[in-house]
């Protein structure tokens, strides 16, 4: 196992009816600036209850942050919380308003360009605090120091990372899930099937508590996953749906472990170039990402594809080729097709997305940084 040092400060607060809990959540006398999105939130009922709980509190909204949130609009809000002197900020929303709201944070208290905290991985010193309401599990943001923000102007989509922006407290009602569109809770299952993914599908380190973690939480998705489209008022399958995703990007599995990460930088491009969701971009690079790599990840290929998959053939290729071949049924199952053909995206396309990748310095991906510019057009090329 390596090393490492973990602290994760965010307070879940679980359950149902559980929205109410803001009231003693939220620091007393703060000036509190919620955000939201497209408006989700007014028609289930959140927005209410938040409302109802922010009752004695000094308050203000902001609402608008897109799907991929846009600079252009978040920095807006950052003027807004400058302005109106908001020392906590409340998103209620998806990965999307959450990341967003993290970005504002962080861009109220800063001295100089905000976009350099994207684009030149400026060190942030301070941050506005900050609690959240989820209601799409999918992206682990909830609890932890991560933001991915998209400038429209430029079409890039780029991330960072801050102990400083983690959630101080995080409410996660399943109840709120019941009106997510069926398209947006399978997102959420790709989503963090692929993060779990990202942190286990690396190269054995003796690291059997992470590893049985992992495979636990994959166990989970494949079978919770599907029940969450065939059965959409189930309050358990949504429950642990939940947990399972906020588990699967908590920070927890990843300790101590080598991390790979390449589908979600390669699949950030195909988002910032063609608009597509974030777990489509991740169905379509994963399978072709484990194909291309199949040599350095064989040894965890083959016990993702024994104890995940129950696979038990002798001939260890043909079994990595079937753990594949699930993986892509998986996604397919929940109805996230898996080639870019699938979105209407052709291979010239190729040539766009390397560039991209070029232009971002994303030129030694995955946990060898071997995945340089033509092993990702390679990877591309597979997911035509
Ligand atoms: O905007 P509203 O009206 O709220 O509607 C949203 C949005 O249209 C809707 N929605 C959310 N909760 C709902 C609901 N509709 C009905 N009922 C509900 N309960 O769903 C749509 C998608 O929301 P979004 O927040 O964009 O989805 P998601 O949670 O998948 O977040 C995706 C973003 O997170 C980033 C992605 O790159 C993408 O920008 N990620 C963040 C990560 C992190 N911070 O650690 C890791 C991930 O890998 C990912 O990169
Ligand atoms: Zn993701």
């Amino acid at each position: 196992m390596l090393n490492f040092s973990y602290q994760n400060p965010t307070r879940i607060v679980f359950g149902k009816d559980q929205l109410a809990q803001l009231t003693k959540l939220i620091p007393p006398g703060s000036k509190v600036l919620l955000t939201y999105g497209g408006g989700s939130i007014k028609h289930n009922g959140v927005y209410q209850q938040v409302v109802n709980a922010l009752e004695g509190f000094d308050w203000q909204e902001f609402s608008g942050i897109e799907p991929n949130p846009s600079f252009e609009t978040l920095m807006r809000a950052a003027d807004l919380v400058r302005r109106e002197k908001i020392d906590f900020l409340l998103p209620v929303g998806g990965g999307s308003v959450i990341d967003g709201t993290k970005f504002i944070a962080a861009a109220a208290m800063f001295a100089g360009d905000a976009w350099d905290i994207l684009a030149k991985g400026a060190k942030i010193s301070a941050a506005i605090p900050l609690g959240c309401v989820l209601t799409l599990p999918a992206t682990g943001t909830e609890s932890n120091g991560n933001s991915v923000v998209t400038r429209y102007e430029t079409q890039q989509k780029l991330a960072f990372s801050s102990a400083l922006v983690y959630p101080q407290f995080a409410i996660l009602d399943p109840t709120v899930t019941f009106s997510l569109p069926p398209k947006q809770a399978a997102n959420g299952v790709v989503d963090a099937f692929v993060h779990v993914m990202e942190q286990y599908m690396t190269y054995p380190v003796n690291a059997p508590v992470q590893d049985r973690f992992a495979e636990g939480l994959l166990h989970t998705l494949i079978e919770e996953g599907p029940k969450v489209l065939n059965q959409p008022d189930n309050y358990d399958v949504r429950a642990n749906v939940m947990w399972a995703a906020t588990m699967a990007l908590n920070g927890l599995i990843g300790q101590g472990v080598p991390q790979d990460w390449a589908t979600h930088m390669i699949g950030h491009e195909i988002t910032a170039l063609f608009g597509l969701d974030h777990a489509q971009t991740l169905a379509i690079v994963l399978p072709s990402l484990l194909q291309q790599q199949r040599g350095p990840k064989r040894d965890k290929l083959l016990q993702y594809g024994r104890r995940v998959w129950q696979l038990q053939h002798q001939d260890e290729e043909r079994l990595i080729d079937d753990a594949i071949n699930h993986t892509r049924a998986f996604f397919e199952q929940m109805g996230v097709p898996t080639r870019l053909a699938d979105y209407g995206i052709k291979a010239d396309a190729v040539d766009k997305l390397v560039a991209a990748l070029q232009a971002n310095g994303m030129v030694k991906l995955g946990e060898h940084g071997d995945i340089n510019l033509d092993v990702s057009r390679q990877i591309l090329q597979r997911a035509v």
